[in-house]
């Protein structure tokens, strides 16, 4: 018998940006499988008849990008526990005949510092700026791994409440002017704003204070290398950027529409580099 092609997604409204059929056609090459990573415009009031028709449509599963993460979130039938404590699904698959979503960025997120920068695993004290959905599926990751102090910095500090509040016990909200002296107490700091992206520019913030031992993750990847990684790596600190997250997120979707778990080479990493330089 013939083998199937399997079908996967990815959708979003836009979605022309993004950057997972590269990773996942990769993939599909190296291992020799037979299938196709597509990407699917759908706006907003048509989600939800997507998800109820893309079975039908001959795709086993896929992505969910913005602005459909909560969408897809409340609509799966059943969901992991990453994806019911950030309030968002980035991973769809049929099992049984339902929709199961799952929330891979926190996963990612964790993978990627344990591939870049495996002695962040001793940090007993981060520090994570921004309070938006990115920042929350880093506060959760982070209190997932165990993390002893988890600290939210925010722009507007009732986000960095609000975020805390809703991972209690555990994180802790602080002023955004406080950072100067967080920061003599941070192992590990997170950038989850979206400050440094593209050509935007926002305060500076000075790492002079940082421990020599303390890692700088950025979930940011245009620029590859933000404004604070250069600083960090001017200082000599251990630097991890953004798109080591996006390769990762991308490992147990893979793994689930096509059968078997991909690898996130630095082959995979230098064409995706490759990919955003010919899309600017
Ligand atoms: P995402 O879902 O990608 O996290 P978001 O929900 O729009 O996006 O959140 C963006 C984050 O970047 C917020 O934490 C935002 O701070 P505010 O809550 O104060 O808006 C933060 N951010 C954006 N631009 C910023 C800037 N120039 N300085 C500091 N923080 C900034």
């Amino acid at each position: 018998m013939a083998e199937t092609t399997r079908r996967a997604f990815v959708c979003g409204h836009p979605v022309a940006h993004s950057r997972s059929p590269v990773i996942h056609n990769y993939w599909l090459r190296q291992l020799g499988l037979a299938g196709s990573y597509e990407k699917i415009d759908v706006p907003p009031d048509e989600f939800g008849s997507f998800l109820r028709d893309f079975q039908r449509m001959g795709f086993v599963g896929g992505n969910v990008t913005l602005p459909h993460k909560a969408a897809a979130f409340a609509l799966a039938s059943e969901t992991d526990e990453a994806a019911r404590l950030i309030g968002a699904v980035n991973t769809l698959w049929v099992e049984s005949g339902k929709i199961r979503g799952a929330n891979t960025d926190a996963p990612g997120f964790l993978a990627n510092l344990d591939d870049r920068a495996p002695q962040w695993r001793r940090a007993r004290a981060a520090t994570v700026l921004g309070a938006g959905g990115a920042a929350r599926a880093v506060v959760y990751a982070l209190k997932a791994s165990g993390m002893e102090t988890v600290r939210i910095v925010n722009r507007t500090a009732a986000k960095a409440a609000e975020l805390a509040e809703g991972f209690a016990p555990g994180p802790i909200a602080r002023e955004w002017n406080t950072l100067p002296s967080l920061l003599r107490e941070t192992d590990l700091l997170v950038n989850a704003t979206s400050l440094g992206m593209g050509t935007g520019s926002g305060p500076e913030i000075d790492l002079a204070a940082m421990p020599a031992h303390a890692v700088v993750a950025d979930i940011v990847y245009i620029p590859l290398e933000t404004p604070l990684l250069r600083n960090a790596r001017a200082r000599g600190l251990t630097t991890v950027d953004g798109l080591g997250m996006l390769l990762h997120q991308a490992v147990p979707g893979f793994a689930r529409w096509f059968g078997k778990r991909p690898q996130v080479t630095e082959e995979l990493r230098q064409l995706v580099i490759a990919d955003l330089g010919a899309g600017k």
